[in-house]
């Protein structure tokens, strides 16, 4: 069994599904995804979405910038009903890179200008935006900060490869400061004034985001952390139910709330010289530095906690729910199955259609235990062409609400037009996961301490940047 992409038909790879011992379905006659979803009060008018994507090509200052525009705009005509906007930090030291975008004052109205631009274009190529739900993801990056760790708790394996000095490569030393309860608690009304300016920008909704090993992420896996933000799990939800609360103090039901989370975040991996294959990095047993894990097995998935969690948001009036799993920096094959590594990366440890069913199982156990909450699903790119048919039949057997993309957006913005419209995708249009869009995520040798990043073999605006991020390498 060959772990890439090879299948000459859909009965080849229903074959392989098979083989595999996998749940994986596959439509071909599109009719769900053509259903329009209620979200809270607005109405999506299918049921294909966007995730967050973000080109890390705003300005220093962090407002859109000419190819943040671009991939908004494509974004906006390219079909889908609901568009998640990208990674947004609420404070500068928050951000993940120099050129992520940030939500304040000073950048208000250029996110209000992005967000009309997307939507007018959207008007002029489908006709009407009405039934067009865009929002935005609101984050601070924690551990992944550029310019210095703001760390939820010591954490033993990833303490290791954080490093607090990135020219001299120096790690986290045992006496470095976690986040204080304090920080946390001003952070908290540093989220309620970005929603309250993304409630005046006019963005439908919001995503306070829990996913991918960022502070609100990080802080859910908490276990070991003193005080009122750690240990318990009433404790490790403070902070986004402190958010939420506050936020209905502020802005009452006008403001759709909805989260990105991360359902299971897995062990960090890392390359096995000898094969190049992903394994873990040696971890204890148990295993307490982790959101959705079984504690004795953390290879497996555990979704006692995450099912715990749906319920609360749901309650505290949360409309949209988007499940992710791992992160982008330490297992890059659970968040995203990929054909091949990117530099430096390993290889998939296993098949990327086992990584695809997790995505979906997980997802599809927590739609099930929860049938009225909006659930986006994630986990689809990498079937390519196929991944039309795996969302019809996950929306058909009610296993997900809207089935998104992330970088087979990037790669094929109009997805969701020819889907639906073609009831197929073209394979000559559709994201390989070769890796190039991260490869050019990881590249800040630059003037501005980052490359933006897009799909290299599919767009070919990105093919001199990665050539000169590639020079930039050997400098
Ligand atoms: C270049 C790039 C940018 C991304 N930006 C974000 C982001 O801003 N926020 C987020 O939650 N996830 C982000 N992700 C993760 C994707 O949204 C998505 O979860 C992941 O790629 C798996 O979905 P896929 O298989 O459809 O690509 C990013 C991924 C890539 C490769």
């Amino acid at each position: 069994m060959s772990k890439y992409f090879n299948y000459k038909n859909i009965e080849d790879l229903r074959e392989e599904i098979a083989n595999l011992g996998l749940s994986i379905r596959l439509e071909t006659e599109i009719k769900a995804l053509r259903e329009p979803v209620k979200i809270g009060n607005f109405v999506a008018g299918n049921a294909l979405g966007i995730h967050p994507m973000e080109g890390c090509d705003g300005t220093l200052n962090g407002k859109p910038d000419e190819l943040t525009y671009r991939r908004w705009i494509r974004f906006g005509q390219g079909g889908c009903k609901m568009i998640w906007g990208e990674a947004t930090a609420v404070i500068e030291e928050g951000r993940a890179n120099s050129r992520q975008l940030l939500i304040n004052d000073a950048n208000a109205k250029n996110l209000e200008d992005i967000l009309t631009k997307t939507r007018q274009a959207h008007r002029e190529e489908l006709g009407r935006d009405d039934d067009l739900v865009i929002g935005l993801q609101l984050t601070h990056s924690g551990r992944f900060s550029y310019k210095k760790p703001f760390i939820a708790f010591h954490h033993p394996i990833l303490d290791k490869t954080t490093l607090v000095d990135k020219k001299n490569k120096t790690p986290i030393p045992n006496d470095y400061p976690v986040v204080s309860d304090d920080y946390l608690e001003k952070l908290e009304d540093t989220y309620v004034e970005a929603a309250k300016l993304s409630y005046n920008i006019g963005f439908d909704f919001i995503d306070i985001k829990q996913c991918h090993t960022y502070l609100l992420s990080e802080l859910l896996a908490a276990k070991t952390r003193k005080g009122k933000y750690g240990g318990s799990f009433e404790n490790r939800t403070r902070f986004v139910r402190n958010i939420i609360g506050k936020i209905k103090n502020e802005l009452g039901d006008k403001l759709m709330l909805a989260t990105r989370i991360n359902v299971y975040d897995g062990l960090p991996y890392q390359k096995d010289p000898e094969t190049n294959l992903g394994v873990p990095r040696p971890y204890p047993v148990p295993y307490p530095y982790a959101f959705g894990i079984n504690e004795m097995d953390p290879l497996q998935v555990d979704l006692t906690e995450p099912m715990m969690l749906v319920k609360l948001l749901r309650d505290l009036g949360v409309k949209m729910v988007n499940i992710s799993m791992g992160s982008p920096y330490f297992n890059p094959h659970i968040i995203r199955p990929f054909e091949r590594p990117t530099i430096d990366g390993y290889e998939s440890p296993e098949h990327p259609l086992i990584g695809v069913d997790r995505h979906f199982r997980a997802t599809g156990e927590i739609q099930q235990a929860f049938p009225d909450l909006v659930i986006v699903g994630t986990g689809y790119t990498w079937l390519r062409h196929y991944l039309l048919y795996a969302a019809e039949a996950n929306v058909r057997d009610k296993k997900v609400s809207i089935a998104a993309v992330g970088r087979g957006a990037i790669a094929y913005p109009d997805y969701a037009k020819d889907g639906l419209t073609l009831s197929k995708l073209a394979p000559d249009k559709v994201c390989l996961t070769v890796g190039f869009c991260t490869a050019l995520m990881r590249a800040q040798n630059n003037k501005l301490g980052q490359f933006p990043t897009g799909c290299v073999p599919r767009d070919k605006v990105y093919v001199p940047i990665y050539g000169e991020s590639k020079r930039s390498r050997r400098d």
